[in-house]
């Protein structure tokens, strides 16, 4: 593997937290706190879903679609009929996440080491925008890569090839960093170096290739990168 030169981060429950929708959801709406998180567990199951099968079928929409779409989906599965306004809110939720709190002091510290510090997320481009500048990280990215720009999902490792073109790098010369397993497992799969956040201590994935690097969070990576 080589040295690498360009860390390329995920967004979504890597660096914000995605737990500020649940809240958002129970309050738009009305919900108990049950029933928000059944909801919320459906959304987030079937946003997933989704982006894997717009993939396979060759049927790409932005991410911001994809999750409108889980969610009606999820509203759906438990009778829940919100106004236009209401589902609105609820996803605009996806704008105004939480960074994980060593996010932006993370990405600074790497980049004053020397790397090239990017996101590289299946959000599309103008809500990667807004929620980098609304969580504060836009000054701390060189640049934002979304999955967008080849019009398919990751773990397609057409997005994380297109990821190291971008960045004029050879592949293995880059590094995802994500808390979600499975794109830790596609990244590896690509033939990218790996960070994987494991703030879980979930097992890895069983399928594709194990990380290489592992940490509990996103404060501990400076210090797993030096020893990788
Ligand atoms: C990302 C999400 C889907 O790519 O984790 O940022």
């Amino acid at each position: 593997m080589s040295e690498t030169t360009a860390l390329c981060f995920d967004m979504y429950g890597t660096l914000c937290d995605t737990s500020s929708v649940t809240r958002r959801l129970g309050e738009v709406l009305d919900l108990s706190g049950v029933l928000t998180d059944a909801v919320d567990a459906t959304w987030r199951r079937k946003q997933l879903q989704y982006s894997y099968q717009a993939a396979q079928m060759d049927a790409y929409e932005p991410f911001w679609e994809v999750t409108g779409r889980a969610l009606d989906y999820a509203l759906a599965e438990y009778d829940i009929d919100p106004t236009p306004e209401e589902r609105e809110r609820v996803v605009e939720a996806y704008d105004h996440l939480s960074p994980y709190p060593a996010a932006a002091a993370t990405l600074e510290e790497l980049g004053d080491a020397g790397y090239t510090v990017t996101v590289l997320s299946n959000g599309n481009p103008a809500m990667l925008e807004r929620l980098a500048e609304n969580a504060g990280l836009t000054p701390h990215l060189d640049d934002i890569i979304s999955a967008d720009e080849v019009g398919t999902f990751k773990p397609d490792p057409a997005v994380y090839e297109n990821a190291a073109r971008r960045l004029g790098e050879d592949i293995g010369a880059c590094r995802l960093v994500s808390a979600n397993a499975w794109d830790a497992a596609g990244a590896g799969n690509a033939g990218m170096g790996v960070a994987w956040v494991n703030r879980r201590r979930d097992p890895p994935e069983a399928i594709g290739p194990v990380p290489e690097t592992v940490v509990d969070s996103l404060a501990r990576l400076p210090d797993g990168l030096g020893r990788a």
